[in-house]
């Protein structure tokens, strides 16, 4: 049995190699053919395989482009409320407007918030971004403030907080809803006078930067209950942006899985492709985890798929 390499023919030699050939074309060569040959045969059979050749080049063409037409800074989406929040975005980043991004975890809250900086006049301005759940208050309090020499046991120098260190820029606040009380009010504060004044200190200082808070709480029924103030809510939205979830974007899932493999694959310097039944379960499945459920699982799966195609036991997804 011999191959061309390029156009992947097999010719057979001989009755036993007929199971080696379908494996062979089982596993992505073009077609076999059986001897004796006849050359009008194999001059058909090259140009079919010509054929495919550059239509598989057409098509990944093709994806790589209506990915860029998809694509709003790094943020992939064609379902039409990802469309509504790009042209939303386009129009307040020129803006200095406090922007209260909500959505599920996962669903891309602060990629949007990079986008929303990246579009705007300060871009070339630090983005600062702080976890408000991650942090025990009082010392939220400090590294949104900073404060001064000697405010508490240990603060042996002044130190700037991130809103200072963001100044002329913006400073996302990530998890909005688990901030405290007491600094909801100071956070209030600094948006009503863009002024702040840190622990320890006396002084007030002037701070112009753009905040962008998020949550993937629901923020209104944490007004009800008291936890979060109306205030700073309505200060903080400005311009609300409702992240949906991966289930209720329609083929972005396709779009974004196959962005992803792509990604993927090269980084593992290998060729792969979903299989039709592996895009069914992606279809199906409810992603409960958005988009970074969907980043890992594809990671996962390149890194397990034995074949030039992925099936659907390599992502490990329950298909329920
Ligand atoms: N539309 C998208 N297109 C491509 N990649 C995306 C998209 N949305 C999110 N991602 C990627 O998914 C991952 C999760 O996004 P991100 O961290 O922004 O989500 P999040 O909402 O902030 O999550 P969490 O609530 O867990 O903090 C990131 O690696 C991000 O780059
Ligand atoms: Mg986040």
């Amino acid at each position: 049995m011999k191959a061309a390499p390029d156009t992947k023919v097999i010719v057979l030699t001989g009755n036993g190699d007929r199971e080696n050939a379908i494996r062979a074309v089982q596993l992505g060569a073009f077609d076999y053919h059986q001897k004796p040959i006849q050359l009008n045969e194999l001059k058909g059979v090259l140009q079919r395989a010509e054929y495919r050749k550059t239509f598989e080049a057409d098509s990944e063409k093709s994806l790589r482009a209506s990915e860029t037409t998809t694509r709003f800074e790094d943020i992939l989406g064609n379902a039409p409320a990802m469309r509504e929040i790009f042209s939303v975005v386009t129009r307040v980043a020129k803006t200095d407007a406090t922007v209260l991004i909500q959505g599920e975890s996962g669903t891309g809250k602060e990629l949007l918030a990079r986008a929303i900086h990246s579009k705007g006049a300060q871009c070339n301005q630090p983005f600062v971004a702080i976890n408000c759940g991650a942090i025990p208050e009082t010392l939220l309090e400090s590294e949104l403030f900073g404060h001064e020499k000697g405010a508490y046991t240990g603060a042996h120098v002044q130190r700037k907080g991130k809103l200072e260190i963001a100044a002329g820029g913006t400073l996302f606040l990530d998890e909005i809803g688990e901030m405290s009380g007491p600094l909801q009010v100071k956070l209030l504060r600094f948006l009503q006078q863009r002024e702040i004044e840190r622990v320890g200190g006396r002084e007030l200082v002037r701070v112009d930067a753009r905040v962008i808070a998020a949550t993937n709480k629901d923020l209104k029924a944490e007004l009800q209950s008291g936890r979060f103030r109306e205030d700073l809510f309505y200060r903080l939205s400005v311009v609300n942006l409702k992240l949906p979830p991966l289930r209720e974007r329609g083929d972005d899932v396709v779009l974004i899985a196959n962005a992803f493999l792509r990604r993927s694959s090269q980084r593992h310097r290998r060729k792969l492709q979903f299989s039709a039944s592996a895009l069914e379960s992606i279809i199906h499945h409810p992603w409960p985890g958005n988009i970074r459920e969907l980043e890992n699982t594809v990671e996962r799966a390149v890194i397990m798929s034995k074949g030039k195609l992925i099936e659907p036991r390599d992502l490990g997804i329950d298909v329920g």
